[in-house]
């Protein structure tokens, strides 16, 4: 397979044109990456517009066939991307939406499968961790083929806020935040470093004590519920998360990623879908980094992961 994507045209299909698919798509168009994109939405007027608008982006970008399709369509798509689903509204939390999204997670999966798809499935939908769980219980695809976004946008925002407060480019900042997309993450800051010097005595040279640090985890963990306050949505952070993680996956990478990874007794766990970073390649999930936690963010990761067992135990009885 990898070597078959590697020579061929690579295809990406996206399931959900909402905010969030249509941000994917469009930095995949800016990227240039996939030559094929095909749009799958209940609403089909929404695609067709999008992909006419799309296809004139081309010629600033590289040549690309884009366009409205159905699930038949995915049949020889080497990912497979889904953002279908309800977002929050303010006040609402991701878990929230578990009833909602899990029926339209169950009503997507069959027919992708019935197309005779045989690549990766990449879930942002939320809540995401719960969701990809299921999208790979109800597929029955290896559990490595089927991975979320997890914690890949929290782990940009930590970045972003940490290059901010230390003046520093915030991809040399290697910080992952960890556990569920949602209210149970949580920053693993004893492991983390820039340029191989640990994060936390950086920080303290640069005037930043434990709390500041906590305060920019706590910020990190409500940037969505700032976001959504202010325009009703995120999308643009999500969008290229997704961009970054499809391209590891067609271009067979290796790249390490912070995603929604299948555990198998990382961390303690298994029979979960979590946040963690991890080896990402054209099979999807090709190995789990187990981050060398602290006491306390062991019990914060155990905390998360009973937080999305208990959801997901609810959610699929
Ligand atoms: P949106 O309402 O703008 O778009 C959702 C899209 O899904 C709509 O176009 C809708 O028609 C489509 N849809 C609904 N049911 C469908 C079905 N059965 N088949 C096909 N398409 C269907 O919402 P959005 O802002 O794009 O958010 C989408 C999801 O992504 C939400 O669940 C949101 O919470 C999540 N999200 C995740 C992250 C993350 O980091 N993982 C970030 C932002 C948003
Ligand atoms: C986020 C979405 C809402 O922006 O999950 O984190």
């Amino acid at each position: 397979m990898d070597f078959i994507m590697a020579l061929g045209r690579q295809k990406v299909a996206l399931v959900g044109d909402g905010a969030v698919g249509s941000s994917f798509a469009f930095a995949m168009m800016q990227q240039g990456i996939a030559e094929e994109f095909v749009i799958i939405d209940v609403v089909k007027e929404r695609t067709e517009g999008d992909a006419l608008d799309l296809e004139d982006a081309q010629v600033f970008t590289s040549p690309k066939n884009i366009y409205s399709g159905d699930y038949d369509d995915c049949s020889d798509a080497d990912v497979v991307v889904i953002t279908a689903g309800a977002p929050q509204k303010p006040g609402e939390t991701r878990l929230d939406l578990v009833n909602k999204n899990l029926k339209i997670m169950q009503s997507i999966i069959k027919p992708i499968v019935d197309s005779g798809f045989d690549g990766i499935i990449v879930v942002a939908a939320n809540p995401v961790d719960i969701l990809t769980y299921a999208a790979q219980k109800f597929s029955g695809f290896p559990k490595e083929r089927v991975f979320g976004s997890g914690t890949s946008l929290d782990t940009s925002r930590l970045q972003v806020a940490l290059g901010k407060k230390l003046g520093i480019d915030p991809r040399d900042i290697n910080a992952y935040i960890m556990g569920e997309h949602g209210d149970s993450e949580f920053a693993a800051l004893n492991a983390a470093t820039v340029g191989s010097v640990p994060l936390i005595s950086l920080a303290e040279k640069a005037g930043l004590s434990m709390d500041d640090l906590l305060k920019i985890e706590d910020d990190t963990r409500n940037k969505a519920y700032e976001i959504i306050n202010r325009k009703g949505a995120t999308f643009y952070g999500i969008g290229t998360c997704l961009m970054r993680i499809t391209k590891a996956i067609l271009n067979d990478e290796n790249a390490v990623l912070p995603v929604g990874a299948p555990l198998n007794g990382e961390y303690g766990l298994d029979d979960i879908y979590i946040g963690t970073p991890a080896v990402i390649n054209a099979s999807g999930v090709a190995q789990v980094l187990e981050v060398p936690l602290s006491a306390d963010e062991a019990k914060k990761m155990q905390a998360s992961a009973e937080t999305l067992k208990k959801t997901t135990a609810d959610g699929l009885a």
